[in-house]
């Protein structure tokens, strides 16, 4: 098998892949030879470009849209492409949303919001796959955490408490399936130039880099090369870990 096309034959879904740290997560698989389902909450329309990008690298890719927060259409969507293409081998539960605030004036609903995207969906697209999985004594689950989830942010305990806890989610679920061939972990980005990232005060941009050892920030690149690798054959006996792109940010 030749390098470049390690994940030949394995179906790999991207929640929240039109975008950011997912589209290139989505590139990246399709150059390892995954067929992608491009999972997201957006129109055809955006979905587009990357599944052109998929094609112009030679690879397979659909748009597979559902809202992950939601168990139901989450579950049908998932086990549709189960039924059409006999399995799914890699799972990146990748969709997350921000919606920052100081806990004093943090509205029950912004909690909710972010812990139902961020924590309940990658429950929800897990459990989903999860019998596949198991039948096929093969899986990749990859959640995307964030640096936040282990070191605090002020103005998001909403967002730090759903990435902290996708990590314990993922190391329960990699202790229930590691003797069938599935692995779980954590991919924990630091901070990565994106639209999410974009939005940031020039103030706080500068003071995050004074604290990042790597004296940049991280690109979606640097992410999608831990995710490819944690996705390989070669990574089978690496599971319920998080594994950390930043740049030095966080050292533990
Ligand atoms: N950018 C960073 O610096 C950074 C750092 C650490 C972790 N992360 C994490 O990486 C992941 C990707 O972040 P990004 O910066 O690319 O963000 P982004 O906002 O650019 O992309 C997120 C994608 O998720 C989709 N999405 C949102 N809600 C959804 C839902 N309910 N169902 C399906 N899709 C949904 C959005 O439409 C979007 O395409 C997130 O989980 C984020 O928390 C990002």
């Amino acid at each position: 098998m030749s390098g470049e096309q390690k994940l030949k034959g394995k179906i790999a879904v991207v929640t929240g892949g039109s975008r950011g740290i997912g589209r290139v997560i989505c590139l990246k698989l399709a150059r390892l030879g995954a067929n992608i389902f491009v999972n997201d909450v957006c129109d055809q329309a955006i979905v587009q470009g990357i599944l052109d990008e998929i094609a112009g690298a030679g690879g397979t890719g659909s748009f597979l849209p559902f809202d992950v927060a939601d168990t139901e259409a989450s579950s049908k969507a998932l086990k549709s492409v189960i039924k059409d293409h006999g399995g799914v081998h890699i799972l990146v539960n990748n969709a997350g949303i921000t919606r920052d605030s100081l806990l004093a004036r943090m509205k029950a609903k912004d909690w909710d919001l972010v812990m139902s995207v961020n924590l309940k969906g990658a429950f929800n697209c897990t459990q989903a796959v999860i019998m596949a999985m198991i039948k096929q004594r093969w899986g990749r689950i990859i959640s995307i955490g964030s640096v936040v989830g282990s070191m605090g942010n002020p103005g998001q305990a909403n967002y730090a408490a759903s990435k902290a806890g996708l990590e314990g989610f993922t190391k329960s679920v990699a202790r229930e399936v590691a003797s069938r061939g599935i692995t779980a972990n954590v991919v924990a980005p630091g901070f990565i130039e994106t639209g999410m990232t974009a939005e940031l005060p020039e103030k706080v941009k500068d003071r995050l880099l004074s604290q990042i050892p790597a004296g940049r920030m991280g690109s979606p690149e640097d992410v999608a090369e831990a995710v490819g690798f944690l996705a390989s054959e070669e990574a089978s006996y690496i599971t319920g870990q998080v594994l950390h792109v930043n740049g030095g940010l966080i050292c533990d």
